[in-house]
């Protein structure tokens, strides 16, 4: 049986980021899954990255309209726990109901808020995770304190996986106009685009990144 359970957080005030993130999102929140389309194939990749078994516990970190929640799902099955943590509030109403026209069987925790003040623990009770994604968020990736939050929640050893753009080296000139363009239009902190994955590494004992796209993207699997 699914059950969906909406845990508010403690009401902390919003730094400027997050305000000029929550308000990006509201604005693309209804054409955010078309725009997302050209992404599925290393949205897949990196579900599969995961190395999920049934019955695993993982986080969707920076889940917006929940387009990953049926890969986790389908991984995971009903005896597993997916925990999205959303902080825009008209992306994570989309991604529920994505759950529930998909009748996805996972039992899944909607967060609405950043990696930073989500209780992920309170909604993992008495376990760990057991996996991490962190796809195509930027801007959760550059805030230490979320960062934190999340590699607590996770049991050592745990299974991380992260993708989202980065600059190319400066050689490839096309391929940091697309970055630059797409990293207008989806993130908030421009700086970081360098080595995004940088704050997460730092926290993990193993981690290592491909390059996609023309080294446009990156792609990182680790353990905590
Ligand atoms: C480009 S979207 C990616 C959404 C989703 N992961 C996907 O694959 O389509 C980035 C998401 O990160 C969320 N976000 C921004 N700052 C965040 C933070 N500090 N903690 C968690 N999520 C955050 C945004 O609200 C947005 O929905």
């Amino acid at each position: 049986m699914t059950t969906h359970e909406e845990r508010r957080p403690d009401a902390s005030p919003a730094s400027p980021e997050s305000r000029a993130s929550d308000a990006l999102y509201t604005r693309r929140a209804a054409i955010y899954d078309y725009e997302l389309m050209p992404v599925a194939p290393l949205r897949r990749e990196a579900i599969a990255a995961l190395a999920l078994a049934p019955g695993d516990v993982v986080l969707d970190i920076g889940a917006g309209t929940g387009l990953s929640l049926p890969g986790l799902s389908e991984a995971v099955g009903p005896a597993g726990h997916i925990v999205a943590v959303e902080p825009c509030e008209s992306m994570m109403h989309q991604a529920r109901e994505r759950v529930g026209v998909q009748a996805l069987a996972t039992p899944i925790d909607f967060l609405t808020a950043t990696a930073a003040d989500a209780p992920i623990a309170a909604a993992l009770g008495r376990r760990r995770a057991d996996a991490a994604l962190f796809f195509f968020t930027h801007d959760a990736l550059q805030d230490a304190a979320g960062l934190d939050r999340v590699l607590r929640a996770l049991k050592p050893g745990a299974r991380v996986v992260a993708a989202g753009l980065a600059w190319a080296p400066p050689w490839l000139p096309l391929s940091n106009l697309f970055v630059l363009g797409a990293a207008m239009h989806s993130v908030v902190r421009m700086d970081g685009l360098g080595c995004p994955w940088r704050e997460l590494a730092h926290r993990m004992k193993e981690a290592e990144v491909e390059r996609r796209w023309l080294a446009s993207a990156y792609l990182l699997r680790g353990r905590r």
